[in-house]
């Protein structure tokens, strides 16, 4: 018999990865989302309105959402607090690589939401990954109707598959609480603007790359591969595996 589950960010592009994981392993699987659906609980954790039903009786709960905003720690405290209401869940948080290290907003928000799972008195677990090849490539893409595309230079990336990170996650909810886990990075550091190209080539897009070189502490921190895990390079599945849909 599995546990019982909370996945929040459920609908996500992790965490739809995740859930039908949960699920053939014979989990009982509760995905919190803002909108009602099939095998979903209704409920915000910015507003906490259903967050405490939602939470009552689990034995885990991934926490899988974000806001995208500075809303990420509001939400994460909110969750805690009502977990710790309800009993002591087995707290799972994805998280990433190099936030303690490369000054972006969001990645204050990341790191406040670790201490909160640290500091939340309930078993807990962080895995920090490195960045999704869904989010590299939507850099791209995003600039898809511009003649010229950007890319970084002197930034390396080691994008990884979320399915890689959907099944060392699912693998962390089943066992016990384990703190820190080891980082995980994709199988290859590459440069931004050849991920750039490979991305043009997939999508068959004839445009010019222009290599920008931003000033500031963000794209120092970059391009000295504080977002690397270059020794933790566990991941399969590459760039091209995800492009061609593999
Ligand atoms: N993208 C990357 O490269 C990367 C790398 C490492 C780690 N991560 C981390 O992985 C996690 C998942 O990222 P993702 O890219 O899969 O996210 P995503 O696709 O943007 O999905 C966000 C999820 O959060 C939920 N959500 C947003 N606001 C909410 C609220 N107020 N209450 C409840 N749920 C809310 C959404 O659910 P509904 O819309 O259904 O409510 C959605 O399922 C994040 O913590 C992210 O920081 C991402």
């Amino acid at each position: 018999m599995g546990k019982s589950i909370l996945v929040t960010g459920g609908t996500g592009t992790l965490g739809s990865a995740l859930v039908p994981r949960l699920r053939a392993a014979d989990d009982t699987v509760a995905v919190l989302s803002r909108r009602p659906g099939d095998g979903r609980v209704v409920g915000d954790l910015r507003t906490r309105r259903g967050v405490a039903d939602a939470v009552a009786g689990v034995e885990v709960i991934v926490h899988c959402a974000t806001t995208g905003s500075g809303q990420d720690v509001t939400a994460t405290r909110n969750l805690v607090e009502l977990a710790r209401r309800v009993g002591r869940p087995h707290l799972v948080y994805i998280s990433i690589v190099g936030i303690d290290r490369i000054p972006l907003a969001y990645y204050r928000t990341k790191l406040e939401a670790e201490r909160l799972v640290i500091g939340s008195g309930l078993p807990w677990t962080i895995l920090r990954t490195t960045q999704f090849h869904d989010l590299i490539a939507k850099i791209t893409s995003v600039q898809r109707r511009s003649p010229v595309v950007a890319a970084l230079s002197g930034v390396r990336f080691q994008p990884i598959s979320v399915q890689d990170v959907a099944e060392r996650l699912a693998e962390l909810a089943a066992a016990e609480h384990a703190g820190r886990v080891p980082d995980m990075g994709g199988p290859q550091v590459r440069g931004h603007e050849d991920l750039t190209r490979a991305y043009l080539r997939a999508a068959d897009l004839r445009r010019a790359v222009v290599r920008l070189r931003p000033p500031g502490a963000l794209f120092r921190a970059l391009r000295s591969g504080a977002n690397l895990v270059p020794d933790r390079a566990v991941g399969r599945g590459t760039f091209e595996d995800f492009l061609s849909g593999a």
